[in-house]
């Protein structure tokens, strides 16, 4: 892109910020998620320290300040009521002062937390705001570590398929088959009012997100029993990358202000993780596989949750040029990469969500994690797909990966925060 190009899409992604900003948070998106979300919010103050990094801190702290009391992050935080959005505050029932989901999301906290922290520009800021938030950071990742790996693996399982973030991936299909729908009462969904319907989950798939969210309101939301209680265990790798870079990015945080208990309980947690990961690798598939807990063995699904790892910088080196090869076949069968999944894949959905399509947070996820690996041609490679694809289709939710269509939510948050971080923070 030229200078001028920079700049001008910069001031787009500008707008759609401030469109979507509610003061002290940002919706993903008018209509279809007029909430806070959680990995939304922290990706989102990336872009917005280019603007103001008052604003950006703000952002990830506005979302810390309903953290629960046992260190969980919910992955929504209801703070006006909106009947535009199923399931709200009523179907979750968790019982906070201001209503939050009961259920988690990625944990890109740390890892942003350390970018606004190595890059500011008002350092007195960054060093008050990283104090103050570091010990939030730090009981979130213990939470996991005691409510989502009781048997101390090393790794933690997701107990919906929402917490991944990747809400209907192939990689669920499975797990989420073993979920019954009995008791799950006729509702009405409002994200297919907003959005084609071709574009969403099926019926069969959100009747079992709602049993799953049922039966953790009839254990009131007990984290210590939740885990067991539930027929949805699921490691995923991309989820556990994304807390062990994290981990490692808070140990950072903590010995630049002085925390070395922190530094050092963090540091143990991440050896511990990356000591149990090579279990998640497949050598048939090139690449990391979700790890059923229930049934006990790998899930036969090559998402980009499998190739998140390099975000982490996981793997031998032979490992990580297996993940970028990945990339590289996948984008040779695609026109816009990097696509959610194999397009090979006989169940790959180019337009349904997370079956198919491209994301930009992903993308960028996947470049840090090369260019830190010193895969850098595949790094640029994956940059320059998200700027193509905004210069084709603007801020959508997620895009076609074949036809380069916008698709989902228009205007969209966390894809101008990122075109913002592109343009700003040129490789
Ligand atoms: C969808 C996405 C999830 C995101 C949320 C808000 O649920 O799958 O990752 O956080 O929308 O944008």
């Amino acid at each position: 892109m030229t200078a001028i190009d920079r700049r001008a899409a910069f001031e787009q992604a500008a707008a759609i910020l401030a469109e979507n900003d509610r003061g002290d948070y940002t919706v993903p998106t008018k209509g279809l998620y007029p909430f806070q979300w959680n990995w939304d919010s922290c990706l989102t103050a990336l872009g917005q320290r280019h603007i103001d990094e008052g604003r950006a801190w703000r952002e990830i702290e506005t979302l810390m300040a309903h953290q629960w009391p046992d260190g969980m992050v919910p992955h929504i935080i209801f703070h006006q009521p909106d009947e535009g959005y199923f399931p709200g505050p009523d179907v979750w029932a968790t019982n906070r002062p201001t209503p939050t989901s009961g259920i988690t999301q990625p944990p890109v906290l740390a890892f942003v937390m350390k970018r606004l922290f190595d890059e500011a520009k008002d350092r007195q800021l960054a060093e008050a705001k990283v104090r103050a938030l570091l010990p939030k950071a730090e009981a979130w990742h213990r939470w996991f570590y005691s409510a989502r790996d009781p048997r101390g693996t090393g790794l933690v399982a997701i107990l919906h398929p929402w917490e991944s973030g990747r809400d209907n991936s192939i990689d669920w299909d499975e797990p989420l088959s073993r979920v019954p729908t009995e008791g799950v009462g006729p509702y009405q969904r409002r994200d297919t009012t907003h959005v084609d319907a071709s574009q969403r989950p099926h019926k069969a798939e959100y009747d079992r997100y709602l049993w799953l969210v049922q039966k953790y309101r009839s254990l009131a939301w007990d984290n210590s029993k939740l885990h067991d209680a539930s027929p949805f265990q699921v490691v995923d790798p991309g989820f556990n990358a994304i807390l062990i870079r994290s981990d490692s990015d808070l140990a950072e945080l903590a010995e630049a202000v002085g925390e070395a208990r922190v530094a050092q309980e963090a540091r143990a947690r991440v050896a511990t993780a990356r000591s149990a990961f090579d279990a998640l690798w497949s050598d048939p598939h090139g690449q990391y596989l979700c790890y059923d807990r229930v049934a006990g063995k790998l899930i036969a699904s090559a998402s980009i949750g499998g190739i998140l790892p390099i975000f982490a910088g996981l793997g031998s080196p032979i490992q990580q040029a297996s993940l970028a090869g990945q990339v590289r076949q996948w984008r040779r069968k695609t026109r816009f990469g990097v696509a959610s999944h194999d397009p090979s894949d006989p169940r790959f959905e180019p337009k349904r969500y997370w079956r198919g399509p491209c994301w930009f947070i992903v993308n960028y996820l996947l470049a840090d994690g090369f260019a830190r690996a010193g895969l850098a041609e595949v790094a640029k490679e994956v940059r320059g797909e998200s700027l193509a694809l905004f210069a084709k289709s603007g801020f959508a939710e997620y895009y076609d990966p074949l036809a380069g269509e916008p698709l989902g939510g228009g205007n969209f948050t966390w894809s101008a925060a990122m075109v913002a971080e592109l343009v700003c923070s040129p490789a």
